[in-house]
């Protein structure tokens, strides 16, 4: 057990957890197809404190989350979704419970420097989070992978996002040392180091925020759907080339070509890292963006700035636009010792044409 003694509400908390935001590197649109994705951990983090109460409510405060200074209380047993904030949290809890699993009330805080709407999965870090406190407050023999298909049933079943698997088991698995080579279809990962010595990665937030509980990203899914239906396939991994799409009409075509030709450059990118050629892994990201602003049309125009003014710099590999889209974030790499004074460049120039703030998550800037 974590002892902590920061206070909740006049009392001692007893448990805490963290749980970290994820980017991908490649592998876009593809977990709901069943297919690959390599995201991995970023520095940022979601905590949780946590201390029981003697009865069955719980109190949950949040310095990030929601309106500033804003609580939110509620009775174990009649969780509902309202479509706000607070929504994760009941979603937890509610699911335990209907999984069988007893609770009591409990009063926690949380605060998180995954910043929200950003593409960085802050809400997959927050039911992290939450499960993993909950998991040792209350003993719950929960492993990691569980925790990881839990959170995505509270955003699917409860919150009313219909998302995949990546960011909840980035969230929950991977490292920010390593990239978490996932195929989402049986859950299969392998941790892949990329050479550290040649390659730096940057990851500048647009400030163009998104949600996925709008139209946007379940419209796509729905999309590639339809497409399988038309191909009488299951799913758009077991589409082997793309030369097998061209029987679909627009946009099925489009949105189908975007998953199968981005399964295949998630093969050729950990080909890439596992040989060390950051120029290949860099080619397959400006690609990956490519095709998901052209054929997925997730990009907005602040995003395709941002690659473009990052795309201007000799010593930048590749990058693309990073999760789910419509907004967020982007993410580069580029030669290693360079990250910050280029990830500083492009955020200048994109602040000076756009009426929008970029922040830049990685490289953090060192004390
Ligand atoms: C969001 C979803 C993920 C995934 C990405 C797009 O982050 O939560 O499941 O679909 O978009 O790759």
């Amino acid at each position: 057990m974590k002892e902590s003694f920061f206070k909740v509400f006049g009392q001692r908390a007893t448990e805490s957890s963290d749980a970290p935001g994820r980017v991908n590197l490649i592998g876009e649109h593809t977990d709901y197809n069943g297919g690959f994705v390599l995201p991995t951990a970023i520095p940022q983090m979601t905590h949780i404190e946590l201390a029981l109460r003697n009865d069955n409510t719980v109190h949950i405060v949040s310095s990030d989350i929601g309106p500033k200074g804003e609580d939110h209380s509620y009775i174990l047993g009649q969780e509902r979704p309202l479509h706000r904030w607070f929504d994760y949290f009941e979603g937890v809890t509610w699911l335990l419970q209907k999984k069988g699993y007893t609770l009591r009330g409990f009063d926690a805080r949380i605060s998180s420097h995954v910043p929200m709407g950003a593409g960085l999965s802050s809400s997959a870090a927050l039911l992290v989070a939450m499960f993993r406190v909950l998991r040792t407050t209350f003993h719950l023999p929960l492993t990691d992978v569980e925790i990881a298909l839990m959170s995505q049933s509270v955003e699917n079943d409860f919150v009313g996002a219909q998302v995949g698997i990546m960011d909840q088991m980035a969230s929950s698995l991977a490292d920010t040392g390593t990239a978490l080579f996932l195929d989402t279809r049986d859950l299969n990962y392998q941790r892949i180091a990329l050479p550290e010595d040649k390659v730096e990665m940057f990851i500048i937030n647009s400030g163009v925020r998104h949600s996925h509980s709008d139209g946007g990203y379940n419209t796509r899914r729905k999309e590639c759907e339809e497409a399988c239906l038309r191909l009488g396939v299951a799913q758009l991994r077991d589409v082997a080339d793309v030369s097998l799409l061209s029987s679909l009409p627009e946009p099925y075509l489009s949105r189908a070509r975007h998953v199968v030709s981005e399964n295949s450059r998630v093969l050729k990118a950990v080909e890439a890292i596992h040989k060390g050629e950051m120029e290949t892994l860099g080619q397959l990201m400006i690609e990956s963006h490519a095709s998901m602003r052209d054929d997925f049309k997730v990009s907005v125009p602040e995003i395709d700035f941002l690659v473009e003014a990052s795309l201007a710099h000799p010593l930048v590999y590749g990058a693309r636009l990073t999760g789910g889209g419509f907004g967020g974030s982007i993410v580069g790499i580029c030669k290693k010792g360079h990250g910050r004074e280029l990830a500083d460049a492009i955020a200048d120039r994109y602040q000076s044409q756009t009426s929008y703030h970029a922040s830049i998550l990685v490289p953090e800037l060192r004390n």
